[in-house]
């Protein structure tokens, strides 16, 4: 059997909730339907937060119903608290994930509530996606290290890990929200994990790359048996909470390990370059991930493959 690994796509929330001119509605949707198009079916595509929280989001109610139904497309949507879960039911939603840390100083900016305080009122709304029968995961951001703390323990992420997986949860998500990370960590985490009795299969990783080491945590992941990493095409993103968390792993710098690599994941590079070229266009931004600048590569021609021909967005450069 191929060795398959699933990406959480996660750029039209993570990506864009941190941009600050407001986007239109319609280039939301039309970035949606790219990553649809290129093969992604995990794609969180909103929060119900506050919308004085992030602003750029504001419109999870309206967007999430224009939402291409696909057969096997799951659509999950941030939920902090029981409000939230009001509109995400109402939206129609039927995945979604709550969102802590493994420290209270990032929580309690980033939603206002301590790690414990978090975990409560995580509580209902599990409950309630538990009797709609949706898919839930659950964050631990900060994991790998926090900005207002410094030196996370691998421990303490497990332990709020463990904490969430008893409010009942389908998967937890490790979050490198800072981009601090390095494969060793992945590797103690991976340990700690498994010892304190997580199964692999229920934890995904989230890398930022923001000091260029998520590809090589993510192969530390693979090599310690995990199969679910989050990647934002284009490469866009970072919390308005985490300073100079820019850069969430691209997708297109993912899908070019996993092919070349020999896992299989059913996204094909060439599409996903082209939703990246038009998120980024879309933000008047030029495209930072390497391979949306080099395209991929053609071991049977040499040949670089889904390269822009022509400078996107290069006179806002
Ligand atoms: N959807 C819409 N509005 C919401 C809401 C939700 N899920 N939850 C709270 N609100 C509104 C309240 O109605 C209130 O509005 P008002 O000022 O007009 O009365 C306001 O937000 C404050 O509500 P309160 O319950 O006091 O919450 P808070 O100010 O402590 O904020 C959160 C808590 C969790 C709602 C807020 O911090 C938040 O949304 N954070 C999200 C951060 C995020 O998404 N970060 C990026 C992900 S890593
Ligand atoms: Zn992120």
């Amino acid at each position: 059997m191929p060795d398959r690994v699933r990406i959480y796509e996660v750029g039209p929330r993570d990506g864009l909730q941190n941009e600050a001119q407001p986007i239109p509605l319609e280039t939301k949707v039309g970035f949606i339907e790219r990553l649809v198009d290129a093969g992604l079916r995990e794609i969180e595509a909103t929060s119900f937060v506050s919308p004085k929280a992030i602003p750029q989001l504001a419109d999870a109610d309206a967007l999430l119903p224009r939402l291409p139904r696909h057969p096997g497309v799951t659509y999950p949507v941030l939920v902090p608290n029981e409000r939230g879960m009001a509109r995400a039911e109402a939206a129609g939603a039927n995945a979604l994930a709550v969102f802590t840390a493994a420290t209270d100083a990032f929580t309690e900016r980033n939603i206002g509530m301590t790690v414990d305080q978090s975990l409560a009122a995580f509580e209902p709304v599990l409950r309630r996606a538990a009797e709609l029968g949706w898919w839930r995961r659950g964050y631990v951001s900060t994991a790998f290290g926090c900005p207002y703390t410094g030196a996370v323990d691998p421990h303490r992420a497990v332990g709020v890990a463990t904490r969430l997986l008893e409010l009942g949860l389908d998967e937890v998500c490790f979050g490198d929200t800072i981009g601090v990370g390095v494969p060793g960590q992945v590797r103690a985490m991976v340990d700690a994990a498994t010892g304190a009795g997580i199964e692999l299969n229920q934890v995904a990783f989230h890398f930022h790359d923001t000091r260029g080491t998520a590809l090589a945590n993510v192969v530390a992941g693979l090599e310690a048996g995990v199969r679910t990493f989050d990647s934002s095409t284009g490469g866009t993103g970072g919390c308005p909470y985490a300073p100079g968390a820019a850069g969430n792993l691209a997708t297109e710098d993912l899908v070019y390990l996993l092919d070349a690599s020999g896992f299989e994941h059913g996204v094909s590079l060439e599409t996903v370059l082209e939703a990246a070229r038009f998120i980024a266009a879309a933000l008047g931004k030029p495209l930072g991930s390497k391979v949306g600048q080099a395209g991929g590569w053609d071991a049977a021609t040499g040949a670089a493959i889904g390269r822009a021909t022509f400078p996107v967005a290069s006179a806002k450069r």
